[in-house]
C-alpha cells in the first residue's frame, strides 16, 4: 500500500477529503477486510480505545457495522439511542456531548436528524467525531463503502457513469456519493421526481435529468434510493405505485444501462417501489457486497482516526 499522510481528526463530510485521502481509506479498508473472514475475527489494534455509538435515528447497517468494526479491532463500544438517552427528558445535544466527553471516549459516532449535528458535537468534545448520517446533509462512510464496492467490481472509478435514481434532494447518501464519485473522476448522473431534485447539482458535480432514461442510459452503475419519507414536510408524490412506474428500476429500464452494469442500494430497500425484487436479488446486484464493505470501511476509518498505525 502506498504511504499517505492522513491528517484528519473527524469524518464529517467528504468535502474535507482529497481523492488521495479517499483512495487511502479504501486501500486501508481492503487490507483490513481479510480480518472479517478469519475464524477468530479480532486483532488488538484498538485495544483500550473507547467508542460511543450515539444514534438519534434508526439504523441497522451503519450502527451495527461501526460496532462490529470497532469490536473486530478490540475497542470497547457503547451504544446510546434516542429512546434510551436523556435527550427524551429534554437534554440538549451540547449538554449530552459535554457529559459524554467527561467520560473520555476516543471517538463518538453520531447519527442525527439535524444536518450539522456532528459539526456541533465536534466543537464541544475532544474525541474524534464520525458522521453516521446527519439529516439531508451527508453520510460519508456510506459513500466510501459504495466507492470501495465499485472499485472491487469494476477495477476503477474514474471514467465510469454512475446513475443515482430517486429522492436526491433529501438523501444524504446521494449527497455524499455525488461528492465522492465526482472527486474520484466518475461522471455522476442523477434523476428523480421534479419535487425531489435539488438545486445546484452542477456545483456539486452531478448532471440532473428529469427523464430517468437519460440518467440510466449506458450507466456502469445504477444506484437506487429510498424515498426519505421521514424528511418530507408534505407528501411529494401521489402514490408509491406511480413512483415505481416512473422512477422504479426494473427489468425494462435496466436494459438501457451497460450490459455489465451493477445495481446498488444503500438499504433499507422498499421492494417493488424503487427497485424490483428480482433485480435486488439478481446477479447484477451488489447490495450485500456494499454491506460487507461497510464493515471494512468503518474499520479503516476508526483505525486511521484512532492511531491504529502507532
Ligand atoms: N445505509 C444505511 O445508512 O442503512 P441504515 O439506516 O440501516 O444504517
Amino acid at each position: 500500500m502506498e504511504q499517505h499522510h492522513f491528517e484528519h481528526k473527524h469524518i464529517l463530510s467528504l468535502d474535507d477529503f482529497s481523492a488521495a485521502d479517499i483512495e487511502y481509506i479504501i486501500q486501508t479498508a481492503a487490507s483490513l477486510k481479510e480480518i472479517s473472514s478469519r475464524s477468530i475475527k479480532k486483532v488488538p489494534t484498538l485495544r483500550g480505545k473507547t467508542i460511543i455509538n450515539l444514534f438519534f435515528e434508526p439504523s441497522t447497517r451503519t450502527r451495527l457495522s461501526f460496532e462490529i468494526a470497532a469490536k473486530r479491532m478490540s475497542a470497547d463500544t457503547f451504544n446510546i439511542s434516542m429512546s434510551t438517552s436523556s435527550a427524551v427528558k429534554g437534554e440538549s445535544l451540547v449538554d449530552t456531548a459535554r457529559n459524554l466527553q467527561a467520560m473520555q471516549p476516543d471517538a463518538i459516532i453520531i447519527r442525527h436528524a439535524q444536518s450539522g449535528a456532528p459539526y456541533l458535537l465536534s466543537r464541544h468534545v475532544s474525541a474524534s467525531i464520525l458522521n453516521a448520517g446527519d439529516g439531508t446533509h451527508e453520510h460519508p462512510s456510506q459513500a466510501l463503502l459504495d466507492m470501495m464496492t465499485v472499485l472491487d467490481k469494476k477495477g476503477r472509478i474514474a471514467g465510469l457513469k454512475i446513475a443515482i435514481i430517486g429522492d436526491i434532494a433529501h438523501s444524504r447518501v446521494a449527497h455524499s456519493d455525488i461528492i465522492g464519485f465526482s472527486k474520484m473522476g466518475a461522471e455522476v448522473h442523477v434523476s428523480g421526481p421534479a419535487t425531489m431534485m435539488p438545486e445546484g447539482l452542477s456545483e456539486l458535480g452531478a448532471v440532473g435529468h428529469l427523464n430517468i432514461r437519460e440518467a440510466v442510459r449506458d450507466a456502469d452503475v445504477v444506484m437506487t434510493l429510498r424515498i426519505q419519507r421521514e424528511r418530507l414536510q408534505e407528501p411529494l408524490l401521489p402514490t408509491a405505485r406511480e413512483y415505481a412506474d416512473f422512477f422504479g428500476i426494473n427489468n425494462e429500464i435496466i436494459k438501457l444501462a451497460r450490459p455489465d452494469a451493477i445495481i446498488m442500494h444503500p438499504g433499507p430497500i422498499n421492494r417493488g417501489v424503487e427497485l424490483s425484487p428480482d433485480l435486488a436479488d439478481g446477479k447484477r446486484s451488489v447490495i450485500l457486497d456494499q454491506v460487507s464493505n461497510g464493515v471494512a470501511v468503518r474499520m479503516a476509518l476508526l483505525y486511521l482516526l484512532l492511531g491504529g498505525g502507532d
